[in-house]
């Protein structure tokens, strides 16, 4: 049984002060809720102040990206050891907006995978198509690169303990949420080629979030789905009551 993931993708918003103010929300708010993991995403900056605000908390705390060097001469990077440092269990990788604005490419995301996963810290792997893929009928094709090279060389324990998340680069702040059916068929995608590239058994317990444009209002239905498991949330995890009942519903 997989137990479904609710990550709230802060993305560049949010000081230490409201990032504190949201998670000491929060916590009250999700303390009861069993049968979903609930995860924030902070900035970088605000990582060390809500890690100490979640102590003792059933949520957990992940970062929006990584590099994968341990150390060296990289200006404005942050490695997977400062990470775990702070108290990230997961980490963000391959967001279509790093692909879209910041260079990220199926080989700096499998480099990015590797890192993370050789500091016990869970990869989110993102992938999804382009509406221009998807008008073009290259939905499957797409999905199948992001996975298989973002993935490339993942042993089958270390695979375990990653999430992926599809995310259709035409819902994601958009309003337009893929539908049901859509994000389904997708997912059964993604879990087949776990099944070829690893076993059956393994497919069936990694975990497959949806993202784009999820709000309160179409939780319910993605999740009735049988291979989503969960959600990657933007807009709507900038206000504390909306997040939280996307956790409930998804739980
Ligand atoms: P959205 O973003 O919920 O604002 O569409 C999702 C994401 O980018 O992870």
């Amino acid at each position: 049984m997989r137990t479904p993931i609710v990550v709230a993708n802060w993305k560049l918003n949010k000081t230490v002060g409201e990032a504190v103010e949201f998670t000491s929300a929060l916590k009250g708010m999700v303390s009861g809720v069993d049968g979903v993991e609930v995860v924030v995403t902070p900035a970088f900056t605000a990582l060390n102040a809500v890690a100490s605000t979640l102590s003792g908390s059933n949520i957990h705390l992940s970062a929006q990206d990584v590099f994968w060097a341990d150390n060296g001469a990289f200006t404005g990077e942050i490695s997977p050891a400062m990470l775990k440092d702070v108290g990230c269990e997961y980490v963000i990788i391959g967001h279509s907006e790093r692909r879209q604005y910041f260079g990220e490419t199926n080989e700096s995301v499998n480099k990015k995978v590797k890192a993370a996963l050789s500091y016990d810290l869970r990869p989110i792997v993102c992938v999804g198509e382009s509406l221009e893929d998807r008008e073009a009928g290259r939905t499957e094709s797409v999905i199948d690169n992001h996975v298989r090279n973002g993935i490339a060389g993942i042993s089958p324990e270390a695979m375990q303990s990653a999430v992926i998340a599809y995310e259709p680069v035409w819902a994601i702040g958009t309003g337009v949420t893929a539908t049901p059916d859509q994000a389904q068929d997708a997912h059964l995608v993604i879990r087949s080629l776990l099944s070829e590239l690893y076993s059956v058994e393994l497919a069936a317990q990694v975990r497959i979030q949806y993202g784009g444009s999820v709000k309160p209002e179409n939780t319910s239905e993605l999740m009735t789905q049988p291979d989503v498991d969960g959600a990657l949330v933007g807009g709507a995890s900038l206000e504390v009551e909306s997040f939280a009942a996307i956790a409930r519903l998804a739980g």
